[in-house]
């Protein structure tokens, strides 16, 4: 069983998957886990739909999928990245890019396969289960707090899965076309999609699978007074 640390150190985003699902029961444990991620007020603001449903994830995907062909470049309820990339917060999404584009050997201009490879989140990278956490969107008006919890909340998925050997992967590419999502799901209005979580278990053959784009040194984060 690996320590908490060698939890949160090892996880990374895992971009192919076998189609094994995950069993109920799993996703159960994990939802119950991730339910004690602590939120300001107590509030709990995440509102999820755990989705294993083939039909439905494609019915999301070829929607996304079609909207992105449109010429749509989002459809959303929240601005996730930046409107203006300034460093070194461009650099390090340049260099994460970069990294994934090498490691796969996709040329910088094959915008084909680079579509591809977007797309694939859209096909949830060949997983069978997808978490869709919203929140409401009336905690979200003219306040962020909702956003900070939510994204603990993330987290917590995340690591709890890797207790039962799943690997995932955050996505905001859907948080980009959220009001898609939301439709197809039928939601309520009141809803607002912030994120996804793709789950399953990772391909270990998958090079793209090796990719651990790496972070910066404490001291160009941490400032330390004692
Ligand atoms: C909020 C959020 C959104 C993300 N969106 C995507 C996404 O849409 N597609 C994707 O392939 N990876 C996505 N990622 C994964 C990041 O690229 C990844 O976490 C980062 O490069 C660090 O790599 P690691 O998770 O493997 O440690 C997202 C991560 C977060 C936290």
């Amino acid at each position: 069983m690996p320590t908490i640390l060698e939890a949160i150190t090892t996880r990374s985003s895992k971009r192919a998957y076998l189609s094994k699902p995950i069993s109920r029961e799993i996703q159960e444990k994990i939802l119950n886990a991730a339910n004690m991620t602590p939120s300001g007020a107590n509030m709990q603001p995440w509102i999820v739909y755990a989705i294993s449903n083939e039909d439905v994830l494609t019915n999301i995907g070829d929607a996304i999928i079609q909207k992105m062909n449109d010429g749509v470049a989002h459809d959303q309820f929240i601005q996730y990245y930046p409107i203006k990339w300034s460093n070194p917060y461009k650099k390090r999404r340049l260099e994460t890019g970069i990294g994934l584009y090498t490691l796969m050997e996709v040329d910088r201009k094959d915008t084909q396969t680079r579509t591809k490879m977007w797309h694939d989140n859209f096909r949830w990278f060949g997983a069978k289960t997808v978490f869709f956490v919203f929140t409401d969107k009336a905690l979200i008006d003219g306040a962020q707090g909702a956003l900070i919890d939510c994204g603990a909340y993330m987290q917590s998925i995340m690591l709890a899965a890797g207790e039962f050997g799943i690997d995932s992967c955050p996505q905001g590419s859907t948080t980009e076309y959220g009001k898609v999502v939301a439709d197809i799901l039928n939601a309520p209005e009141h809803l607002a999609l912030l994120y996804s979580v793709v789950l399953g278990y990772a391909d270990e053959t998958a090079k793209i699978n090796t990719y651990q784009p790496k972070r910066v040194e404490m001291e160009d984060i941490v400032t330390f007074i004692e």
